[in-house]
C-alpha cells in the first residue's frame, strides 16, 4: 500500500528533483502539491510546480500558498536557482493552472476528511504549515509526520549560522517544532553529503530518457554557487533527501533529539539548536538525519528518473 503524502515546496531546482521522485515512486501517493514563497516569489514557485507536474503528465493538483513569512525580512535564493527559480527551458510553460482553493484551506480540508494519517513533506519555508496549525490545530492529529528539509546541526548557508528555509521563517518552523507532530529533519549537515558530482550527473544523463537529460542539465545549472562559494564538486540535492528517506529509509542514519530554532534577532537568527543530551528536558520529537549513503541515494534517484518520460 502506498504512503499518502502532500508536498509543500518552493521549486526550485532541488524541489523539482523531489517532485520527480515522488511522481515516479510506486510507494507514494501524492494527494496534492502546495506551494510557498521561498527560493523565488510565490507566483514563480507555483508556476514551476505546475511546469514539472504538466511536463510529466502527472494528475496532481497544485495549490498556491502563503507569499511571505509570518515576520521578518524577505530573503530569496535566486542566485542558486535563477531569476524564475527553475531555468529549465525544456519544461516549457505550464499547460494547467493552480486550483482555486488556497494551499492552507486544501491542507485543512484534506486532513480533516482523511480516514488515513497523511505525511507532509516540506522543502521550503514552513509558513503554510504554521498557518494551517494556527487556524486548525485539530489537524495535527491527522498528520503522520512532517518530513522537512531545513536547518543544520552545524553551519548555515544563507547566514553563517542559518540554513535558508529556516532563515526565511524561523517563527513558522518553531510553531511546527512546538507541536506534538513527529518530525524528521534533513539539514545541511546531511544534505551536503549528497553531492551531484560530474560522474553522478553523467550517470543520470546516461539513463537516456528526456528526464535524465533535463534533470542533469538542471543540476549543472545549480552547481555554480556550490563550486564558487563552498568549493563543492557539484550541487547538493537537499530537498530530494526527504523523498529518498520516505522511499528507502536505510539510506540515512537518524538520531532523535529536541530541535528548536533561534527566533530572536542577532547573529544566530534562524539557526536550529540541537539538544543532543536533552539538557533542556523538553520532549525530543525530531528524528534528525546525521548520515547519508550518497551512492545509494544516486542509485535510487537514477532508478526513479528512469521510470519517467
Ligand atoms: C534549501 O534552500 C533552497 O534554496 C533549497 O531548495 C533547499 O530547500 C537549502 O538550504
Ligand atoms: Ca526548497
Amino acid at each position: 500500500m502506498s504512503l499518502p503524502i502532500i508536498i509543500d515546496c518552493d521549486p526550485g531546482i532541488d524541489d523539482a528533483f523531489s517532485l520527480a521522485m515522488a511522481i515516479a515512486s510506486d510507494d507514494l501517493e501524492v494527494l496534492g502539491i502546495t506551494t510557498t514563497y521561498g527560493n523565488v516569489g510565490l507566483s514563480h514557485t507555483t508556476t514551476n510546480a505546475l511546469r514539472v507536474v504538466d511536463w510529466f503528465g502527472a494528475d496532481i493538483p497544485v495549490y498556491s500558498g502563503v507569499d511571505r513569512a509570518l515576520l521578518g525580512t524577505p530573503v530569496d535564493a535566486s542566485e542558486y536557482h535563477g531569476a524564475t527559480g527553475l531555468e529549465a527551458p525544456e519544461l516549457g510553460p505550464p499547460s494547467s493552472v493552480p486550483q482555486s482553493e488556497d494551499a492552507v484551506s486544501f491542507l485543512i480540508r484534506t486532513l480533516r476528511v482523511s480516514t488515513r494519517k497523511i505525511t507532509i513533506v516540506a522543502s521550503g519555508p514552513l509558513t503554510n504549515l504554521a498557518v494551517m496549525l494556527r487556524l486548525a490545530p485539530d489537524v495535527a492529529a491527522k498528520i503522520e509526520r512532517i518530513v522537512f528539509m531545513g536547518g543544520s546541526t552545524d553551519y548555515g548557508n544563507d547566514s553563517p549560522a542559518a540554513e535558508f528555509n529556516m532563515l526565511c521563517d524561523p517563527h513558522a518552523a518553531q510553531i511546527i517544532l512546538d507541536s506534538d507532530i513527529p518530525t524528521t529533519m534533513f539539514g545541511l549537515n546531511v544534505t551536503h553529503q549528497v553531492i551531484a558530482t560530474p560522474e553522478r550527473v553523467q550517470m543520470l544523463r546516461s539513463i537516456g530518457n528526456d528526464t535524465g537529460r533535463v534533470f542533469a542539465d538542471m543540476s549543472v545549472y545549480f552547481e555554480k554557487v556550490y563550486r564558487e562559494r563552498y568549493g563543492f564538486n557539484g550541487s547538493a540535492l537537499h530537498d530530494s533527501c526527504t523523498l529518498a528517506w520516505l522511499i528507502l529509509p536505510e539510506l540515512f542514519e537518524t538520531r532523535v533529539m529536541r530541535v528548536d530554532v533561534e527566533t530572536n534577532s542577532g547573529l544566530s537568527y534562524g539557526r536550529t539548536v540541537h539538544d543532543i543530551w536533552n539538557i533542556a528536558g523538553k520532549v525530543p520529537r525530531t528524528e534528525v538525519a546525521v548520515h547519508a549513503d550518497a551512492e545509494g541515494f544516486f542509485t535510487l534517484l537514477k532508478s526513479l528518473l528512469a521510470k519517467l518520460r
